[in-house]
């Protein structure tokens, strides 16, 4: 948690976004979520946009900012002497709310009658979308489940621009999320279960911090892009995916993605494919800067795949033709990257499109661009991921073959031959925007480029 001033200010920023606005906002936070039974419950994460402004990190606080007055309450209940033999003694709710700098508390039950006052009386009452099914149902059984354009926006705008007590926090989360991914490199070895190594990686987090961000991919299939299946023996010969993140104690996020030779060698075939994402990767950071859209990076990272794969044979004719079509949504069916912050998909829960996109910006519909998350002109303050991919899928491969996607640019006969087995490759850092460029955040870099990840396996291998 930040100090309580921090808070305040942002509460207080909050409020001067809305100006003119009436009625009030409401704020939801999450409560427990059975995983079997009422008393064994998931591991509880508090909502972010929750934690942004109000900072308490415990179940079932909701509050109100009256956004004529200024006035803010939070409602929650006390425990009960019951809850005390359970749970040892807690602070109350009016200490909790006074750590953040809010003066009235009342219990929770109370909420249902501000909010019904307020819409008797004819004022607005302003919510978010909720991120979980529980907030769904209380915003619909409070009669408030249209969530408020204006409010929404106020909160990106803040969200997107990261303060510096949230970097500090996302270098943080980025050590830890590249000391899980150190921890797995050193784990790959032919003939260990999957599963082992992503054990010994989520204890990484585990034991420093909140836990994972994202559920982790740690796979010989990398062309699947969530493959939570973590049953494979490691093969020699294959290329691993390791998608992972960490989540600090604060709730920020880091993402990173390294594709390893499992055998410590990338095959020359492996290698031609690595050294472009590799190229894609650095070209990408090397274009981040304010003023910039993202979208560009997205657009100027498959143009240098595609003459890449040209070179290679995959692909022939204009560069130019093939990004009309959207030839590299064949390879790289996915965006470029996305926002991270409290989410590792910052704020996804409040609209892709409202989140990723600037109001002159229209979402494209080719596969890949159209999955873009994050198009937006930088601004300093944003964090992006930089993780672009090429991935041989053998049905979409087949599909674009019989439907003829490509308009005659897919060497198909040679990706039959070669490349069906290939699985995938991606590389992904934390970037932030900075006044001038941009900077990768977390500490030093995992290795990158094919041979420092050949140079540092055979070290593993070495002090093993
Ligand atoms: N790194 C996982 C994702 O961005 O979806
Ligand atoms: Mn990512």
């Amino acid at each position: 948690m930040f100090s309580k001033e921090i808070y305040i200010s942002r509460r207080r920023s909050l409020l001067e976004l809305l100006r003119g606005e009436k009625g009030l906002a409401l704020f939801i936070g999450n409560v427990e979520a059975p995983a079997q039974y009422k008393d064994n419950c998931y591991k509880f994460r508090q909502d972010s946009t929750w934690l942004y402004y109000w900072g308490i990190d415990e179940p079932r606080f909701a509050a109100v900012l009256d956004l004529e007055t200024g006035k803010e309450t939070i409602f929650a209940d006390d425990v009960s002497i019951d809850d005390i033999i359970w749970m040892g003694p807690q602070p109350s709710v009016a200490e909790q709310a006074a750590s953040v700098g809010v003066a009235d508390s009342a219990p929770y039950s109370k909420l249902n009658l501000i909010v019904s006052e307020a819409i008797i009386k004819g004022r607005p009452v302003h919510t978010i979308p909720p991120s979980r099914w529980y907030n769904t149902l209380k915003l619909q059984s409070l009669g408030v489940d249209k969530p408020s354009e204006a409010l929404i926006k106020a909160i990106i705008a803040m969200r997107l621009v990261k303060q510096s007590e949230e970097i500090a926090e996302l270098d943080a989360a980025g050590v830890l999320g590249q000391k899980m991914h150190t921890v797995a490199r050193k784990g790959i070895r032919i003939g260990r279960v999957e599963q082992e190594i992503v054990g010994e990686m989520e204890g990484v987090t585990l034991s420093e911090g909140w836990g994972v961000s994202f559920a982790t991919i740690l796979t010989q299939h990398g062309e699947v892009f969530h493959n939570h299946g973590h049953a494979a023996i490691i093969e020699p010969g294959k290329l691993m995916v390791i998608d992972a993140g960490a989540e600090g104690n604060s709730h920020y996020a880091s993402d990173f993605t390294r594709t390893y030779p499992t055998s410590g060698k990338y095959t020359p075939k492996q290698r031609d494919l690595y050294q472009t994402v590799w190229e894609c990767h650095e070209l990408a950071f090397s274009l981040i800067k304010p003023g910039t859209a993202y979208r560009d990076v997205h657009l100027a990272a498959c143009r240098h795949m595609l003459e890449n794969l040209s070179q290679i044979g995959i692909v022939h004719g204009s560069i130019d033709d093939m990004m009309e079509i959207g030839v590299a949504g064949l390879f790289m069916p996915h965006g470029l990257g996305h926002n991270m912050g409290l989410d590792v998909h910052d704020m996804e829960d409040l609209g892709e499109d409202l989140v990723g996109y600037d109001p002159d910006q229209k979402r494209s519909k080719q596969l890949g661009l159209g999955s873009l998350r994050m198009a937006r002109k930088l601004v300093p303050g944003n964090v992006i991921t930089d993780e672009p991919g090429i991935y041989l899928i053998p049905d979409l491969i087949a599909l674009w073959k019989k439907e003829g996607t490509d308009r005659g640019h897919v060497n198909y006969s040679l990706l039959e031959k070669e490349y069906l087995d290939f699985g995938g490759i991606r590389l992904e850092d934390d970037v932030l925007v900075t006044e001038d460029g941009a900077r990768r955040l977390g500490g030093k870099r995992l290795p990158a480029s094919a041979d420092e990840i050949e140079e540092a396996m055979r070290l593993d291998k070495e002090n093993n």
